[in-house]
């Protein structure tokens, strides 16, 4: 298991590589797998403003993309005081592929609050239903 530390620090040194030249709103995340590996994403914005693609989704579409399957939590850091939750999108998305993991959120300042998915997406809709 990759110490919680080390994975918050991944999160924040992702958070240095966002593309957020629209919103100026910087998000890293840090994705570990069942076997110890972290996968980083940061935000990526572009000009349509819609196409945006959030730190959670591109940690986790990396880590699919290269073949690994399970996960066991992931850190998000973004410099707000009240702690920044992934959005709804990226709500469905870890959920569909992390299942009840813990979220790990992390301001600049040190300051982090752990959440299970379960807590964060009730009531998700996902393959179950189809
Ligand atoms: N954003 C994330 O990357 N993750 C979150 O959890 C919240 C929002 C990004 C999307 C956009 O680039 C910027 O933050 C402002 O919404």
């Amino acid at each position: 298991m990759t110490p919680v530390n080390d994975l918050v620090s991944a999160a924040l040194a992702a958070r240095q590589h966002a593309h957020a030249p629209f919103s100026k709103f910087l998000v890293g995340a840090a994705l570990e797998d069942s076997s110890g590996r972290v996968h980083s994403g940061c935000n990526v914005e572009n000009a349509t403003y819609g196409l945006t693609v959030c730190a959670e989704r591109v940690a986790i579409f990396k880590a699919i993309s290269e073949g690994v399957r399970v996960f066991r939590r992931i850190a998000v850091a973004a410099d707000t005081d009240n702690l920044t939750p992934p959005c709804g999108a990226c709500r469905q998305i870890i959920w569909e592929f992390c299942g009840d993991i813990e979220v790990i959120l992390v301001n600049l300042g040190g300051k982090s609050e752990t959440i299970r998915m379960k807590d964060l997406f009730p009531r998700p809709f996902d393959v179950s239903y189809l």
